[in-house]
């Protein structure tokens, strides 16, 4: 590979980015050119066949011990060009143990807040950009569609608007200042664009989405991201119409670089070369797949060490002119120089971790997601308990009245791994954490009741119910990919005695506090499932426990929306908790004593049973009907549904010149009246139906939402602002306009339209 090179003008800090850039790739051989162009993966630590050999100009998933090694080693290459590394920060450092796990992205979701998502993203990122890791394969923005799939957890539910705006706020939090701002994180949004439009809840099946169903629901969040600023952006794994995503030059050139003038970085999904040779099977080998994929426009291979030879055969092969692969290098060059690597690789440092991985004051932020996460389904009244408690100034519940027993029951009332969610530590994706997050930086509802309940109350625990089989083989197999793949999943049967002890439990509390809901087990990538149910024994735990007459309160730690039993539906209340971070468990408690008041509101629907798929509420109208001959087709709770502790009524909706023009903006006004006697921080929701369009199309959609806190006995005036131009549609040719005509806005607490006020405005040229 001959001498290093140890000073040249890519070398100057003072020469412009372009002509670094240029300088670099004058000297640069085929082979080093195709390893700037790889991402490869590192967990297995052959790290001197990845950056030595194979030339890797970028890793993921390197062990925080091997980090310092392997940034070293691409310092020694030849022309020393720095390594760029990233890893899946998810909700939070994923795989640095004992780092800040937020709730997941549907649970922050639950809080519809922008600036509190862009605060958790900014602390996330100080803690990811303190470990020498350069990017982060966050946010998801894909919508939720089938509920089977694996990955809704990932998501932030079901609206294209919702997700545009939180997805933006934390490419900015995890962006900061730029990417010269060393706390900054490239984000990566994902999955470009329409991995979840599953069949049957499958993942990566090939998505049946044509280009105006993509334009009208999947792209529109990935647009909002990219204008954003957002510098990266990865690939799913579906093909659409016979393309591989890969090979999608319509979605890759015309759309995201052309439309939006995206000129940052584009990632494949992990092995998408290697699967459209042994999966999708669109290649006969690595050296076609390689062309393919360079032809089509992406800059980083991810997870696909055969690219390296592939490329190079292309060029020889005549596949790919070596044009094609200079432009890719170029790009990822420039992200290079960008971020400034070259004159600091940003490797790991000791100091800044201590002060600020897993930091108090990050701990009090998880803390604020998580109450802002949980969503109260149900109340028939039994919450607060005893009317609601008063904190003792310690954290604690003040003692008041007499003494109560609370019996904490169910398989994820104590369960670290029910409060963390998938993309967390023991979660399969990496070796190096098989135990998970230390226990102790993990609060379940157990450790939450025990920390919160006044000093005289007594917490007691049985598990009562478990969701896996013992019997569940915990080995993982390894897939074509390299990737772990998941065993098949083993219900666990009922067990008489554990569901006894329960029993008795309850029946010596004066309140059963219930958790149940999925596990890792059967949540994430290659893991959906084929039912809603609550799996294992417990729904026979919550039958048994409703039979006691002690109040039951449900809480659901979940990674997704369940089909919930009578048990379950009739309870004294039903809180929801999608995996709520580390923090979680305490929240919960919380919001059970009413120390917080509750404020989250679903970001998906809930569907009564599986055969409803799918059941999110901006559908296309136009069917025979509105049921099923057997069940309604309504959801069991509605997208934007959450109750409070107190009681908001919605009057007076106005809006002040019904008459606009396409560029002008609606503007109404809503009375809002707290009549009960705790506060709301209250999430007003607007929605707009387009009267009559020239295509079919849904029925509302949400085009606003501003939260309020409105203490108890007040009335205020919330207004309300919708650009015009969002009230748009996608024609019949594909394109996005906005038709001029009559109009209603919705305005009110959830999606529901029963619970809506309506008044009509319109549109003209
Ligand atoms: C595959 C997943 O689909 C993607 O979301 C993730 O970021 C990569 N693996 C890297 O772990």
């Amino acid at each position: 590979m001959g001498q290093p090179v140890r000073s040249a003008a890519y070398l100057d800090p003072e020469a412009s980015v372009e002509a670094r850039i240029e300088d670099l790739l004058s000297r640069m051989t085929l082979p080093e050119k195709v390893g700037q162009l790889l991402m490869l993966d590192a967990q297995h630590g052959d790290l001197a066949d990845i950056v030595a050999a194979k030339l890797a100009g970028s890793v993921l998933h390197v062990s925080p011990d091997l980090m310092p090694q392997a940034m070293e080693l691409a310092r020694q290459t030849r022309l020393g060009i720095p390594l760029l590394t990233a890893d899946d920060g998810i909700h939070g450092h994923s795989f640095w143990p004992g780092a800040t796990i937020f709730p997941t992205q549907l649970a922050m979701a639950c809080t519809w807040d922008p600036s509190l998502l862009h605060r958790a993203a900014r602390a996330a990122a100080t803690e990811i950009a303190a470990t020498g890791i350069h990017g982060t394969f966050s946010p998801v923005l894909c919508i939720t569609r089938d509920l089977r799939w694996g990955r809704i957890n990932e998501t932030f539910g079901e609206d294209p608007f919702l997700i545009g705006e939180l997805g933006a706020a934390m490419v900015r939090g995890y962006q900061g200042e730029g990417l010269g701002d060393p706390t900054a994180v490239l984000a990566y949004a994902k999955h470009f664009a329409g991995y979840s439009e599953t069949l049957g809840g499958r993942d990566a099946s090939e998505a049946d989405l044509s280009p105006r169903k993509l334009r009208s629901w999947f792209l529109p969040p990935f647009e909002r991201a990219a204008r954003a600023g957002c510098r990266a952006f990865m690939l799913g794994y579906q093909s659409i119409d016979g393309v591989p995503i890969t090979a999608n030059q319509w979605l890759i050139n015309d759309v995201l670089k052309g439309e939006w003038g995206f000129t940052g970085t584009l990632v494949t999904d992990w092995d998408n070369v290697g699967r459209m040779v042994y999966d999708q099977r669109t290649c006969a080998d690595y050296a076609e797949a390689a062309a393919v994929a360079v032809n089509s426009g992406n800059d980083l291979i991810m997870a696909t060490p055969q690219f390296f030879e592939g490329a190079q055969e292309a060029v020889a092969r005549g596949l790919v002119d070596e044009k094609q692969i200079d432009d890719a290098v170029r790009r990822v060059l420039r992200l290079k120089f960008e971020l400034g690597l070259f004159e600091d690789p940003r490797t790991p440092d000791p100091e800044r971790q201590a002060r600020v991985i897993g930091s108090r004051e990050h701990a009090d932020l998880n803390l604020e997601t998580a109450r802002r996460s949980l969503v109260l389904l149900r109340n028939e009244g039994f919450l607060p308990l005893e009317g609601g408690l008063t904190s003792d100034g310690t954290g604690r519940a003040a003692s008041r009245g007499t003494p109560r027993t609370i019996a904490v029951i169910g398989p994820n009332a104590d369960s670290p791994e029910a409060m963390l969610g998938d993309w967390a530590g023991a979660t399969g994706q990496v070796p190096w954490m098989p135990d998970g997050h230390p226990r102790e930086s993990v609060e379940t509802v157990l450790d939450g009741l025990r920390a919160v309940v006044p000093a005289d109350w007594t917490v007691t625990h049985a598990r009562g119910a478990d969701i896996a089989s013992p019997a569940h083989a915990p080995e993982w197999s390894i897939g074509p990919d390299g990737q772990p793949q998941a065993p098949v999943f083993t219900p666990a049967p009922v067990d008489q005695a554990q569901l006894r002890e329960a029993v008795a439990a309850a029946e010596a509390a004066d309140y059963a506090v219930v958790v149940v809901g999925d596990s890792i087990a059967l949540t994430g990538e290659g893991r959906s499932t084929a039912t809603l149910d609550l799996q294992g024994s417990q729904i026979a735990l919550l039958d048994a426990l409703a039979a006691t007459g002690t109040p039951v309160i449900v809480v659901l730690a979940q990674s997704k929306p369940s089909a919930l039993p009578d048990s379950a539906l009739n309870a004294a209340a039903l809180i929801e908790a999608f995996n709520p971070g580390m923090r979680g468990g305490r929240a919960v408690a919380e919001l059970l004593l009413g120390l917080i008041e509750p404020s989250g509101r679903l970001p998906v629907s809930f569907a009564h049973h599986v055969g409803q798929q799918p059941v999110f509420y901006n559908q296309v109208r136009g069917q025979h009907g509105s049921r099923y001959a057997d069940l309604t087709q309504d959801p069991l709770f509605a997208f934007g549904e959450g109750l409070t502790y107190t009681t908001v009524t919605y009057t007076d909706l106005v809006v002040h010149d019904p008459d606009v023009t396409a560029d002008g903006t609606v503007n109404a006004t809503v009375r809002l009246t707290n009549s009960g006697s705790r506060p709301a921080l209250e999430t007003v929701q607007a929605y707009v139906s387009d009267l009559t369009t020239s295509v079919t199309w849904a029925e509302q959609e949400l085009k606003g939402f501003t939260q309020v806190e409105i203490p108890p006995g007040e009335t205020l005036d919330v207004d309300i602002s919708i650009p015009a131009a969002h009230c748009s549609l996608v024609t019949a040719d594909n394109r996005r306009v906005v038709e001029p005509g009559e109009f209603a806005l919705r305005v009110g607490p959830s999606s529901r339209r029963e619970q809506q006020l309506s008044t009509g405005f319109r549109i003209r040229t």
